[in-house]
């Protein structure tokens, strides 16, 4: 089977830049995104693309190149559903904030109405793509309400979780480690399953696209970003136990990771891991795993949220307990609001919980991030409901300017780890300061030996003090 038009529900974080690189290498493929938020799709078809709604490096180029030519975001959902012969779905799958499951379960109202409106705007046989990430077992249930509409049309379930991070999303998709699609073990099945081989085999190499059952595809999402997760939970831990030991958390992070057996990569000590991804997935394995009886495996997972979340605790009380144990009135600088570099979303940064926690103790925060806005920040911060937005609109402000963020603080602190802020004139923002003027470096990016030259007090994750 030839795929010649392919619908995209969904244009976010994941849609919108997965469907752009599957246009740029398949050029002989009609891609359309659609999505029911009108701003969004304006955004990507911004003529400026630095206006577009995802900040990605590269990834200007990569639409530019394609949009117009085989790539369409549009907002006619079902016409884009109706022509095409593979729809993927690329909404969100948020934690559920109400019921059963509330906190913990994954919230599959988007992914139901997607499969609703499939069914309800197919006149012909399609392949059905689950892009977003999805509990174990979703795909029954996709396939139960497609199989239910009663006007003969056949669809095909297939499960290709998307694995790209956010900050290297092009490169991620260009030069991906492995795809992933699981289909069902029937002659329809492999033949929908080769379908999307095809697409990918235009650059991506045979070897690296692995083919499994739906329910193998579907778990292996969850759990690689809770192994993730879980590396960086290790190493957070470690990095308490080293702050109390005068060990370097960075020279234990290089002695692990030198071990072929383990290898080198996330273990970086952090102020905590964020994202719209890790702490979900987790909490919807957790939750899987209780509801199947598992009670030590949920267990188990959960306690890489518990690590998190002490991490971001124990950073914000850090600050505070430094700064004589009041930052009533005071002004401390945020470097950082994203989750991580290179990308402007924010969603579970740790800046978030760690302001929201200075917030409790009335501080006046003020914060520069390269890629995101005041508006963003404010309404991070009013989500948690933890105090008025007026309180929020006085207490926690937003600068376009890092120099402007740090003048006249008490202490600045480091939550994203760009690369620009390792190189700002340090001595300039050290005089700028009231004294004695404190870092708090919550991704260890700094030169720290350099900043206590300056006169600098420097308080960094997993690190002796001086
Ligand atoms: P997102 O929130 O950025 O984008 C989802 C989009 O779907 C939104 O623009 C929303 O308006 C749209 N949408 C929802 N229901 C719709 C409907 N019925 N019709 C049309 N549009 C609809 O979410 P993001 O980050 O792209 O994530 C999507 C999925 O991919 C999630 O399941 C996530 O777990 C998964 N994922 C995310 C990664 C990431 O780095 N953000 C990486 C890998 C997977």
């Amino acid at each position: 089977m030839k795929i010649s038009k392919i619908c995209c529900i969904g244009a976010g974080y994941v849609g919108g830049p997965t469907m752009a690189v599957i246009a740029q290498k398949c050029p002989e493929i009609k891609v359309t995104v659609v999505d029911i938020n009108e701003a969004r799709i304006a955004a990507w078809n911004d003529e400026n693309l630095d206006n577009l709604p995802v900040y990605e490096p590269g990834l200007d180029k990569v639409v530019g190149e394609a949009r117009g030519r085989n790539l369409f975001f549009s907002t006619q959902v079902d016409a884009a559903i109706q022509e095409a012969e593979m729809v993927f779905i690329s909404v969100n799958t948020p934690t559920k904030t109400y019921g059963e499951g509330k906190g913990q379960a994954a919230d599959l109202k988007w992914i139901e109405l997607c499969a609703r409106q499939i069914a309800a705007a197919s006149d012909s046989d399609k392949i059905v793509v689950e892009k977003s990430t999805l509990p174990v077992r979703t795909a029954e249930a996709v396939k139960d309400i497609l199989s239910n509409t009663g006007n003969g049309v056949k669809f095909q379930i297939l499960s290709n979780p998307e694995f790209l991070a956010e900050g290297t999303a092009v490169e991620d998709l260009q030069q991906a480690d492995r795809v992933l699609i699981g289909g069902e073990n029937s002659p329809e099945g492999k033949e929908a399953i080769q379908a999307l081989v095809d697409i990918y085999a235009h650059w991506i190499p045979r070897e690296r696209i692995l083919t499994t059952n739906v329910w193998s595809s579907e778990l292996s999402k969850l759990t690689a970003n809770a192994v993730l997760a879980q590396r960086v939970s290790s190493i957070n831990a470690l990095s308490e136990l080293c702050e109390v030991t005068e060990a370097d958390i960075d020279e234990v992070a290089r002695a692990i990771g030198a071990d072929s057996r383990i290898g080198g990569k996330f273990l970086k000590a952090s102020v905590g891991f964020g994202g719209s991804c890790f702490q979900k997935d987790i909490l919807n394995l957790v939750y899987i795993s209780r509801s199947y009886g598992l009670t030590e495996v949920a267990d188990y997972w959960e306690q890489v949220i518990k690590m998190n979340d002490h991490q971001k605790g124990r950073f914000a009380r850090k600050i505070v307990k430094s700064l004589y144990n009041t930052v009533s009135g005071k002004k401390i600088a945020f470097l950082g609001w994203a989750f991580k570099k290179d990308t402007n979303d924010t969603r579970e940064s740790a800046a978030i919980y760690v302001a929201d926690q200075l917030l409790n103790e009335k501080a006046q925060i003020s914060v520069f991030d390269p890629k995101v806005k005041y508006q963003q920040i404010q309404s991070d911060i009013n989500y948690l409901q933890t105090r008025g937005k007026e309180e929020n609109g006085a207490l926690l402000e937003s600068v376009a300017d890092p120099y402007e963020a740090c003048k006249d603080s008490h202490a600045v602190a480091i939550l994203t780890e760009w690369d620009e802020f390792v190189q700002y004139d340090w001595k300039k923002i050290y005089d700028s300061m009231l004294k004695p003027a404190k870092i708090f470096d919550g991704r260890n990016i700094l030169d720290h030996e350099q900043l206590r030259e300056i006169g600098f007090r420097v308080y960094a994750i997993g690190k002796p003090l001086e």
